[in-house]
């Protein structure tokens, strides 16, 4: 897994800068003829070398970027150690982009950082960004679970999740795989049947008007949110190519999946056996 060292960092954040004092032909005695005016002076009045001379929005943009990329460096430093304690486990439960969901006696990985106060302080969390894969060894997985968080990747990157998954399970180990079930919004859409989306009304933000095509938007794109929507036919036969031994629909299970009001009537199930 590639993991961003403080240097890495320092020199993207100089190339960013040298790519920005070239683009605005600033660079001290090689600023280009059409970058000056006849005087000769720099058309936005700026001294001519470098970072100094960018316009103010321009110097906070890389600021608050070389900050993020730090904070991104120091995480992906993290979550390499977090990683490498676990190497020699055998039958690991993954909880995939757990959220708030932090599980005890599970490896709960989330690209958010941010926990909310009921964590169990036992429990095991991963702050890692899953579009890097999923560092874990291969067989060394009994059950990986994700619940609403594969629609949150574009489809290659989904599809590359999946395949770690694949290789960190042992055999006979699940997959079980819970989404956001949009054939039955299309079918509500379709049959005009705006009480099936009522439990939405309290986490739809306000849009002026209250449609059945504004519940639609909501469950595919989610403000940008979403990437990828799948349903049955389609998660079924990705998991059967990926090599999976049994794919098969499933359905709600207690103490396994989150038992809220918003999950149980939104969602489809599947669980793959490797
Ligand atoms: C809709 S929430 C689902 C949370 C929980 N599993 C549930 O069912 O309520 C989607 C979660 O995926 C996480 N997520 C999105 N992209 C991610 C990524 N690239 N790597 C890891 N987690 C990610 C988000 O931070 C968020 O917590």
């Amino acid at each position: 897994m590639p993991v961003y060292k403080h240097n890495t960092v320092l020199e993207i954040a100089r190339g960013v800068k040298a790519f920005l004092r070239l683009e605005a032909g600033l660079t001290r005695g090689t600023g280009s003829a059409d970058s000056r005016d006849r005087l000769g002076k720099d058309p936005l009045n700026l001294p001519g070398n470098g970072i100094a001379g960018q316009p103010k929005s321009i110097k906070v943009a890389i600021r608050n970027l070389q900050r993020e990329v730090k904070v991104a460096a120091e995480a992906a430093e993290e979550s390499a150690k977090s990683f490498r304690a676990l190497e020699g486990e055998k039958g690991l439960k993954v909880n995939l982009g757990c959220g708030e969901d932090v599980r005890t006696g599970w490896v709960n990985i989330d690209l958010t950082s941010t926990l909310p106060p009921w964590t169990p302080s036992d429990a095991t969390f991963v702050n890692h960004d899953l579009r890097r894969g999923l560092p874990l060894e291969a067989g060394s997985c009994g059950f990986v679970y994700s619940s609403h968080f594969f629609e949150h990747l574009e489809y290659e990157e989904g599809l590359k999740l999946m395949h770690d998954c694949y290789k960190a399970l042992s055999l006979g180990g699940v997959f079980r795989i819970v989404l956001p079930n949009l054939t039955d919004w299309f079918d509500a859409y379709l049959r005009g049947e705006k009480e099936y989306f009522d439990l939405l009304d309290a986490i739809l933000p306000e849009l002026g008007t209250k449609t059945l095509i504004d519940y639609i938007n909501f469950g595919v794109y989610q403000f940008g949110q979403h990437k990828y929507i799948y349903d049955e036919e389609k998660l079924e036969s990705v998991l059967q190519r990926i090599g999976y031994s049994s794919v098969s629909p499933s359905s709600y299970q207690e103490g396994l999946d989150l038992d809220v009001p918003l999950r149980r009537r939104y969602s489809f199930y599947m669980e793959a056996v490797k």
